[in-house]
């Protein structure tokens, strides 16, 4: 793997691969000394273009935490908003030397535009573009899911495990969610069965094309004991963008596809609800749901940072002069661990 630029890029076993990895980081970050050398002498740029929270802090920590020095870069404040194109601060950002460009961008198919045009040397990593794709959002909600699903809450070995026999429903505004598609796919290839659920007006076209089921109806999907409710988020700002209109008001959205303390309690015993965040509390999830002993919101957060570790491992531990493929990962009284080599 030179790139991660799609979940739907990933194989079965390249997938459970970085899980695999993610669960060793995961485990090097519950020791006092945190920070591990494999990464040292290597730069990772995060290169972002559209807001963000966790990913960005996210992707910085995990960096950081593999001793990656690390440039921030937000397209507010930056030379873009003076009129430079990504091809140009694609060619400054080469002159400084990255190894790895983590990149978010309002543009489907940016990240594809800078691995392939010739513009850069590194290894590029998609972190969210337009409606596009989310792959290590994907990646960690598939690692939670496991972790609660598979692992019962993390108390069983899953090394090598995917995702077959559970049924996730992927509830909300799918047409305007990278978030949706990317964990669609993962799920899918992960053995997973994938119900989305949305009104009419937020399906996108073509959806009948892809491995999963369509409904329009949640009470209808959550009779049948999903065994995790992923929310997605109403993307308000794509919406007015777009003229608006795809739901009468936002009462009539929450009654028809809000997450409630009613809609919770029908849940089996075991069901996790999740999102990937920012949550419209009140919106598409209540304030009941998104702090109930089910949420494994904050969870999705933390294993973020694990997942990111494990992406940004498989993909520069191979490359150039610090570490080589199968190098281990010290712990901080310097005993090794062994880590796969590139997914
Ligand atoms: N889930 C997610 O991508 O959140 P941010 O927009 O805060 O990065």
């Amino acid at each position: 793997m030179r790139h991660l630029l799609s979940a739907a890029d990933l194989s079965r076993d390249e997938a459970v691969l970085i899980l695999d990895t993610a669960a060793q980081m995961a485990a090097t970050q519950s020791r006092q000394i945190k920070k591990l050398p494999t990464l040292r002498g290597r730069t990772v740029i995060n290169l972002f273009f559209e807001d963000s929270t966790r990913t960005r802090i996210s992707f910085e920590t995990a960096a950081k935490r593999l001793s990656a020095d690390v440039i921030n870069f937000s397209a507010k404040g930056s030379s873009v908003s003076k009129g430079e194109s990504l091809k140009d601060t694609a060619l400054t950002l080469q002159a400084m030397g990255a190894d790895a460009v983590v990149i978010r961008h309002q543009a489907s198919g940016a990240p594809h535009t800078l691995a392939t045009a010739g513009w850069t040397d590194c290894a590029v990593v998609n972190a969210g573009d337009g409606t596009h794709q989310h792959p290590t959002q994907a990646l960690l909600d598939a690692y939670t899911a496991r972790r609660h699903l598979v692992g019962a809450g993390g108390t069983q070995d899953v090394t090598g495990r995917d995702l077959a026999g559970l049924h996730v429903a992927i509830v909300g505004d799918v047409l305007h969610s990278r978030v949706a598609r990317s964990n669609m796919q993962l799920l899918h290839t992960l053995g997973a069965r994938v119900t989305l659920v949305a009104p009419p007006t937020l399906v996108p076209v073509g959806v009948q094309t892809w491995p999963c089921a369509v409904s329009y109806h949640l009470d209808e999907v959550l009779a049948q004991g999903p065994d995790a409710v992923m929310m997605l988020r109403v993307q308000r700002e794509r919406m007015s963008s777009a003229g608006g209109g795809f739901f009468p008001s936002a009462l009539e959205y929450t009654r028809g596809y809000g997450l409630d303390a009613r809609r919770l309690a029908g849940l089996p015993d075991h069901a996790i609800v999740m999102h990937p965040g920012p949550m419209n509390r009140g919106l598409e999830i209540s304030a009941d749901a998104a702090d109930s002993p089910r949420s494994v919101v904050v969870e999705q957060v933390a294993n973020g940072v694990a997942v990111r570790m494990a992406v940004l491992y498989l993909l520069l531990s191979g490359t150039g002069p610090a570490t080589s493929a199968g190098d281990e990962v010290a712990d901080e009284s310097g005993t090794p661990e062994k880590v796969g080599t590139g997914a």
